[in-house]
Formats: C-alpha cells, sequence, structure tokens
C-alpha cells in the first residue's frame, strides 16, 4: 500500500495518491492531472477512483480530465448533483483498490454532500481518514459557504457537529488524519501548519473536537469570526459541477508567444488585462504601463481569485521566461481560463520598440525621508495583522477587500506597506490603473519599518474589532 500526499502551498490544498497492488486512486485532484498518469503509469497502476470530498470552492479540480485519460470512476458523497457523469456513493459504501478498501462516510456540514473517505489497510485495520473539509488539523471547515434558501449556516452547522461527533470522532484515536487544506486556505480560519494528525491528538488540540463543547456553542465558535468567502469561491463551485475547457487546451492556448502587432492590438482592446508575475523587485523597476502585479512568488492563485473579478478576464502574461506554463496552469487551477498568449522576451526589448513603461518608486524602511511629520503611510495588511500593530496615523486599506472603495486623496503621496512587499505591490499596481499615481513602496514592508527604522509605531491590542484603540 502506497499513500502519498501532494501538498500544493499556493493552495494550501492536499491531494492524495493512493496505491495497492495494480491499481489507483486519486482524492481531491488539482486541475492538471500530468502528476498523477506519471505516478499511476511508474508504479504500473491503473487509476480506478477518483474521490471527491465535496465541490470545491477554492479550486478546480481535474475530476472529469482525470476520468476521461483513465476510465476511472468519479465517486462523490450523496446528495451530490453535476453535469457530468459520476457514481453517487452511499454512506459506509466501500471501495476497493487493490488489497485494501476505502469507506465513504457521508459527514456534512461544510457542505450537504461532504464525505471522508476511511481507508483500511491489507490486513482490515482502520489506518487513515480522507478528511476533505470536515476536519481539519486544528480546525473545520466553515459552514456557511453552501447556503441556500433551503439550508442555513447555522443547519450545516449542527450537521457538521453531528458529522464529528457521530462519525467521525467515533473512529480509533491512531488513524491517521489526512485533511483537504492546510494553514493560509480560506476553507477554514484556525488551521495548523502540519498537514496531517493522528485523531487522538486532534480530540486533545482541535477546539471543534473538545468533547465538553455543547451543540449551540459549537456552532457559535465555528460560525464566529469568519471572513468574507473570497469572490471567486461560488464560480469554482460552478465549475466544479460542470464540464470545462481540457487543461491540455487550456495550456495550448496560453502559451502563444505574443509579438509587437498583436500586443498593439491588444492594448487597444481595453478588456484585456496585462498581468506580470514577475517579482516586486522586476515589477517596481520597470513594467508595461497599466499592467498589475500579481507574482508567482507569493500566494499567486488566490490574489487572482480575490482580486481580478471577472474570472473569463482575457489576460495577457508577462512571466519569468521559462516559467510561462506554471503561470497558466497556476491561472487555470482557480479557472481564469482565458490566457490568450504571454509576452515573449523580455520587458526591455518591448522598451526599445517604444512601448509605454512605468516603474513604482521605491524606499528603504531607514530612509530619513519617511520620518517627516507630514508623511503619509498606507497600510494594505489584513485587518488583523493592522491591529496588532501598526504605524501612527496610517490609513488601512486591506488589499482582500475591494480597492475600488478607498477615501485616499488622488494628489497626496502615500508611502505603501505591507509585510513584507509583495501585497504592497499588488495594492499599488491595481491603485495606479485607478488614478492613484503619487504612490511609493516601502522595501520589505512592515517587518523592515519595525526592524530597521524610527517610524512611530502605535500598538493595538489583540482581537479588538476595529483599530480603535487610543494608546
Ligand atoms: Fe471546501
Amino acid at each position: 500500500m502506497k499513500i502519498e500526499q501532494l501538498y500544493t502551498k499556493c493552495l494550501a490544498e492536499a491531494t492524495y495518491y493512493i496505491a495497492s497492488k495494480n491499481e489507483a486512486a486519486i482524492v481531491d485532484p488539482l486541475r492538471e492531472i500530468a502528476p498523477y498518469l506519471a505516478m499511476a503509469k511508474k508504479d504500473k497502476a491503473t487509476i480506478k477512483y477518483i474521490f471527491l470530498t465535496h465541490f470545491h470552492a477554492d479550486f478546480v479540480s481535474g475530476h472529469v480530465d482525470l476520468a476521461i485519460a483513465t476510465g476511472a470512476t468519479i465517486v462523490y458523497g450523496p446528495t451530490a448533483t453535476a453535469d457530468f457523469d459520476f457514481y453517487e456513493g452511499k454512506h459506509k459504501e466501500q471501495f476497493m483498490i487493490g488489497d485494501i478498501n476505502i469507506q465513504l462516510l457521508h459527514t456534512p456540514g461544510h457542505t450537504l454532500e461532504s464525505s471522508s473517505f476511511l481507508l483500511f489497510d491489507e490486513s482490515g485495520k482502520e489506518h487513515c481518514l480522507f478528511s476533505g473539509d470536515a476536519l481539519f488539523i486544528g480546525d473545520v471547515g466553515r459552514p456557511d459557504l453552501a447556503v441556500s434558501s433551503a439550508v442555513s449556516k447555522e443547519d450545516l452547522a449542527s450537521k457538521l457537529y453531528h458529522s464529528l461527533h457521530d462519525t467521525i470522532m467515533k473512529l480509533p484515536n491512531d488513524i491517521l488524519i489526512y485533511p483537504n487544506h492546510g494553514k493560509g486556505s480560506a476553507c477554514g480560519k484556525n488551521m495548523s501548519s502540519e498537514t496531517y494528525d493522528t485523531l487522538g491528538n486532534q480530540k486533545k488540540v482541535n477546539y471543534a473536537l473538545n468533547p465538553e463543547l455543547s451543540k449551540e456553542e459549537f456552532i457559535k465558535q465555528v460560525l464566529g469570526g469568519l471572513t468574507v468567502p473570497p469572490q471567486y469561491f461560488p464560480k469554482n463551485v460552478m465549475m466544479n459541477k460542470g464540464i470545462n475547457t481540457p487543461i491540455d487546451d487550456i495550456i495550448t492556448k496560453g502559451l502563444t508567444a505574443i509579438t509587437a502587432d498583436q500586443y498593439q492590438h491588444y492594448l487597444a482592446m481595453k478588456d484585456v488585462l496585462f498581468l506580470d508575475v514577475r517579482s516586486p523587485k522586476e515589477f517596481t523597476e520597470k513594467h508595461i504601463s497599466n499592467s498589475i502585479f500579481i507574482g508567482l512568488d507569493g500566494t499567486f492563485a488566490p490574489w487572482v481569485g480575490a482580486l481580478i473579478e471577472n474570472i473569463n478576464q482575457p489576460i495577457v502574461l508577462i512571466a519569468p521566461e521559462g516559467r510561462e506554463e506554471e503561470a497558466v496552469t497556476r491561472l487555470s487551477r482557480i479557472g481564469y481560463d482565458n490566457v490568450l498568449g504571454y509576452i515573449k522576451r523580455g520587458v526591455e526589448s518591448w522598451e526599445k520598440e517604444g512601448l509605454k513603461m512605468n516603474a513604482i518608486p521605491c524606499l528603504e524602511a531607514n530612509n530619513d525621508k519617511l520620518l517627516a511629520d507630514n508623511c503619509s503611510f498606507l497600510d494594505v495588511r489584513r485587518i488583523g495583522e493592522f491591529n496588532d500593530n501598526n504605524i501612527k496615523e496610517a490609513e488601512h486599506l486591506p488589499l482582500d477587500l475591494n480597492l475600488k472603495a478607498n477615501t485616499l486623496e488622488k494628489n497626496e503621496s502615500y508611502y505603501v506597506y505591507c509585510a513584507g512587499g509583495y501585497r504592497s505591490v499588488i495594492a499599488i499596481s491595481i491603485l495606479n490603473r485607478l488614478g492613484y499615481k503619487n504612490l511609493i513602496n516601502i522595501n520589505g514592508g512592515f517587518t523592515e519599518i519595525k526592524n530597521n527604522s524610527k517610524i512611530p509605531l502605535k500598538e493595538c491590542r489583540r482581537n479588538c474589532p476595529t483599530c480603535a484603540c487610543s494608546d
């Protein structure tokens, strides 16, 4: 028996490859299926089942492509409905893979069809649970995403309580919990950085598994403190219920190298977005005018999903040489399938051809200019980070909110910072397009400000609802 966790940091997502004898199964595959085909080929195994713990909201799964490529059966839990052929498994139904068995356990709560998959090893002993978004390490899946006119978030939280107490917590303490997400995922709020654990340990440390917690208190705690889900979540759910463009077609189209003539053509089309995925340093030094920055070396896909409202947005990529396919693939993982191509050759060559270029001024955090009394600061971190500690008098405009709805002065200069200098460059690139031109990036962000500058800071109490502390 072989079990491999394939963890994708950008999405904080875990897919699982399971093999026994000459048969294999995949749990919650990502959009690109080549890695799973390669693993099965290496093991001389046939992929027999594709298990989906639920209709994912935060990524587009490749289950249909994988089923077409392998002939495997897609399995969802009870109540699932979709446009493609799949098998609706029943609670406690077993699926054989080589010498091992996988049992579907219907564990609704995060969504109605949410199911977990319990693996019995060759000796028939419970070995691990692929818990999807029913149970994370340190947390549980948020029950507010699959709300409808027929089911409220409280109903779903109540179902989650019963799934945990009546099904999952009754399993042996020594089984491993393999969740679908880890720290940083917007599918939960309090996940640990560990990507697996034993059920017994989770019973000790996971607030949601506290046996003393009444159902009412559980519902209150699980629903408390949830942030607004990213705008692309319902769109990805719809895509996961449908049949989408095959990933190979998306990559082929996205890997079209764009010539200078085509560039001028796309530039004239107002709905085309130029997306620069290089490093913050490269972007601030020189970029194509009006392009926006969301770098590959960061939580790229979630920021694209949060900030680019139109999932069908025509996109032209400006990518580091050799990483174009990676960029197209990572965009398609969250359903941004409309990449028209990428800018061929470096940005310098475009400048020589007379294309309009831009730069973002940057300052080091220890620059004395930042100590002047009339400096205006703009903090683009999340509310919790801002409340922890910030610069006195800084304006707060979190990047995860709608940047259009701001109260900034168009003619005023702002020194912009985030935690480390990734989000601030994203924010400046978007605000530049909205007509805010006097924005200066602070290199290294708040980390550098705190460690290497004399800018006065304002410390607030943790968890205050707004930054209204007087100290
Ligand atoms: Fe989910």
